[in-house]
Order: structure tokens, then sequence, then C-alpha cells
């Protein structure tokens, strides 16, 4: 429904004791917000309506008895008018909503936070949303079988959020088209520490507590935020331009993860040389223990690694902070465009660095690479449970070495850092890198890159 039907006479008059403040609990303008961003793999995963633009988190955690208090003050616009408005959060116990100051009145289903505000929202009003909860935050389960959300470690706890877990820690419209800037302060107790991601701002003890202040002063999707507390060994060094580098380490993973992180600079370097200026204002890495988190995340500004990394899966969630977090995806479905391009940096890493060719890799993944590779085309994984299956990540890499071949390394190396400007701090789905593309190299022909290997079903017949 919108403002523009028609109403009939009594109805038009509440309406107008609801505009002028006579206490009047439904006249808020506007329907509901969607409880979806539309999403064609998580049809719940964000909301409609508005958008947020910062997320001002405070976060009190204590490991023994994995308690979590939390206010989450969020700063969003309306981008129509609003009676009611969602938010997603899994979990946890809501003590209070506030809206403008005022009490609003919410309710709860599944992942669903609803909230009803007492006066509705006009479309491009900006508004501040205040939400208190508390509990224990879950771990969940992906339709892959992956653990991700509030993972408890031996000494703190890790909060992972690809692609829906950071809905167990803080609420949110948690899906990758709403990116935000985050301030994020998380309190534990003294002795332990808390990491995040951007910039440190703050650390002040008081009563036997510590509180951390983290602030991600560019755009972030709030899938690539994490928290990670427990005991850390913390070094600060500078990559290209002076670009401060954190590292956090556990303790028991710093002497074998000593020198792989000592190359992030250079790392960095490389990685500005090919794909363009580095896009935030700081860098690191997070390191926990292997048996933490079943996986590595390019968690913004600072990846996650479960252990010391190898070489090539740090620079994989390093050049991930290109594609994937400065360019999102508009979607879950264009997972390829984060995966596909990491992979492929692998790659002319290795060609870089005295390894195979990007040539030598295609070759040999497409005449002796595992079948599963095939499975389905990188622009349509076959299901949630299959976004971060081979086919995003190497055939998504493949078709990135196709059409280097097509074009040439000085358009294709054109093409990876305007893409990268182009979509800067952004999103940007399938169908735009296609045309953007076919724009910067004009006469060539990428029809059997779009329908075999990017769209088609089945191995490609040549490769
Ligand atoms: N996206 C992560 C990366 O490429 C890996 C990842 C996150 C993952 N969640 C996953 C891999 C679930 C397999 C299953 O670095
Ligand atoms: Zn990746």
């Amino acid at each position: 429904m919108s403002r523009s039907v028609r109403l009939v006479p009594a109805v038009a008059a509440l309406l107008v004791l609801a505009v002028t403040g006579t206490a009047c609990d439904s006249g808020a303008r506007g329907a509901p917000g969607g409880s979806g961003a539309g999403d064609p793999y998580f049809p719940k995963a964000g909301n409609g309506g508005y958008d947020i633009g910062h997320y001002s988190l405070a976060l009190d955690y204590t490991p023994a008895g994995r308690r979590l208090t939390g206010t989450a003050v969020i700063t969003a616009r309306a981008t129509r008018d609003l009676s009611a408005f969602h938010l997603d959060l899994s979990g946890l116990r809501v003590d209070s909503v506030r809206v403008e100051g005022e009490k609003a009145r919410w309710s709860r289903s599944g992942q669903e936070l609803t909230v009803r505000p007492r006066a509705g929202l006009s479309k491009g009003e900006t508004f501040l949303v205040t939400v208190r909860y508390s509990g224990t935050p879950r771990t969940l389960t992906d339709p892959d079988g992956s653990r991700e959300g509030w993972l408890p470690t031996a000494d703190g706890a890790l909060a992972l959020g690809e692609p829906v877990g950071s809905m167990t820690w803080f609420p949110g419209n948690h899906h990758p088209s709403d990116k935000a800037t985050y301030d994020i302060s998380v309190t534990v107790p003294k002795g332990l520490q808390a990491v995040s991601v951007g910039e440190q701002t703050d650390m002040s003890t008081k009563n036997g507590r510590t509180t951390y202040r983290w602030q991600a002063a560019q755009p972030m999707a709030s899938y690539l935020a994490t928290v990670a507390i427990g005991r850390f060994d913390i070094t600060r060094t500078t990559g290209p331009h002076g670009l401060p580098v954190v590292t956090a380490v556990d303790p028991g993973q710093a002497e074998a993860s000593a020198e792989v992180l000592a190359k992030i600079p250079e790392i960095l370097d490389w990685a500005e040389y090919n794909f363009g200026p580095y896009p935030f204002s700081s860098a690191g890495a997070i390191v926990d223990r292997p048996r933490d988190a079943g996986y590595a995340l390019e968690t913004q500004t600072r990846p996650f690694f479960p252990g010391p990394p190898d070489v090539s899966t740090l620079v994989h969630e390093l050049v991930h902070q290109w594609y994937g977090d400065s360019v999102g995806p508009a979607s879950w479905r264009d997972m390829w465009l984060n995966e596909g391009f990491a992979t492929y940096a692998e790659w002319l890493y290795d060609e870089d660095n005295g390894g195979p060719t990007a040539q030598e890799t295609f070759t040999s993944l497409y005449e002796e690479g595992p079948d599963d590779i095939w499975a389905f085309p990188p622009a349509r994984p076959s299901g949630a449970a299959h976004i971060s299956d081979s086919p995003v990540y190497q055939r998504g890499a493949m078709v990135l070495h196709k059409i280097r071949r097509t074009v040439g390394d000085d358009t294709f190396y054109d093409i990876v850092q305007g893409w990268a400007a182009a979509h800067r701090h952004g999103t940007a789905d399938t169908a735009d890198f296609v045309r953007y593309v076919e724009r910067k190299a004009p006469g060539k022909d990428f029809r059997t890159i779009w329908k075999d290997w990017l769209y088609g079903d089945g191995k490609p017949a040549h490769a």
C-alpha cells in the first residue's frame, strides 16, 4: 500500500489527527518494510524500506558464561514511507527498542525483529534506532554445513559472518547490498583483548573490565564485520604509503605465523601494482587456533585465519579487500565476483613469484581437475548450499583467465583496476561485470566465455 490510495473521509480524518500529534497508535503512514532484500539464495537476509548508514555497537562479553550484552545504535534512512520495519537478529533476548529516542513496539519471528515506531517514518527521513539486547549468542550451521556466527574459542570468542552469521551478535540489515560505517566497542574482563575491523581508537580499563574501541571508517557489508576476543600478540607495522597494518595472533600460533604475516606489506604492494590503490585506511590479519573455525574469511581490513595461513591463502584474503569487500556482491548469487577474483589473484601471485603460470594452472585444472569444478556455472550456484563450492572459486578464476587471454595483459589489468575503481565501496552484479568488460574491449568476442564458461552447464568443450 502507498500513500496514494484513496481514503474514506473518516480514515482521512484519523490520519490528520495522527499527523498532528494526537495520540493514535495506528496512525503511522506507509506500509511495513519488507522482511528480505530480495536475495535469490537467502530470501530473509536483509530487509526492505530503509538504508543503514552507520552502526554504533557497544558489546560487553564474558567468555566464562558466554554472556553478551549489547547496545546497537543504528542510523538509517527510510527509502519509502514506513509504518514498521524489520531488522535481522538470530537468538539473544531483545530488552528494548527505541526509535528517535522513543520506545517502539517490536515483535520477533525467527530472524525477523519487527519494529513499529509510534510515529511512522517518511520517505527520505533519517532515523536512529537503539536496540538493547543480551544473552548467549548462537553459532549457526550454514546450508553447506559450515559453522559461522558467534564461535566460542578456548580463551574467548570469534564472530564470523559469511553469509548470514552477523545476525547472531547484532541486529541489522544483514545483506551485502547495504553497506555502512561502524564503531564497535567491546568490553571484556581485564587481561583479555578484543580485536575488530578498522582502526583502534581507544582502550580503557575500569572496575576490572577493559573496553576496546574500533572504527571502520569506510563502508562495510555486515558479513565482513568481526570481533575476536581472547589473548593475542598484537603487532603494528606499516604497509604501502604508511598504511597501518595490525596483526593479532593467538600466542600459540605466533611463532609459526611470523614469517608469513611479515609478507603482508609486500603482498599489498604487489596487489596495489596489479589491482590499484588499497581501498581501506588500515590492514592486517587475525590468527586464532586451527580448531577455532573451519575456514579463513576476508573480514574487512583484518582477514581471519584459523592457524598460520599459507602464502596463497594470505594472498587470497588480502585481494578480497579489493574484490568482495570494497567491490561487494549485489547478492549472494554474485559470489564468483568475490571468489573468482581472489582465486585468480593466487594464480597471478604464483606466476609472478616463480610458480606455475596462470595458463599452466588453468590447463591443469581443465585437463585433470576434479569433476566438481563443472557441477554448475559460476554465475548461477545450484542453491544456497553451494555458494562456496569449487565452480565459484576455480571456474570463476578460469572465467577471468579466459578474459585475459581474449584481451591481452594491458587491457586485462585496465579492466580489473577499472572495475575496482568503478565500484569502490559499492556493490555490483554479474551483469554489471559483463557490460563493463565489453565496454573496455570493444570489438572482442566474449560470447563463448559468457555462454559456456560463466553461465553454461557442464564442462566447456574447449579450453
Ligand atoms: N569466503 C571465504 C574465503 O574465500 C571462505 C568461506 C567462508 C567458506 N565461508 C565458507 C568456505 C563456507 C567454505 C564454506 O576466504
Ligand atoms: Zn575467498
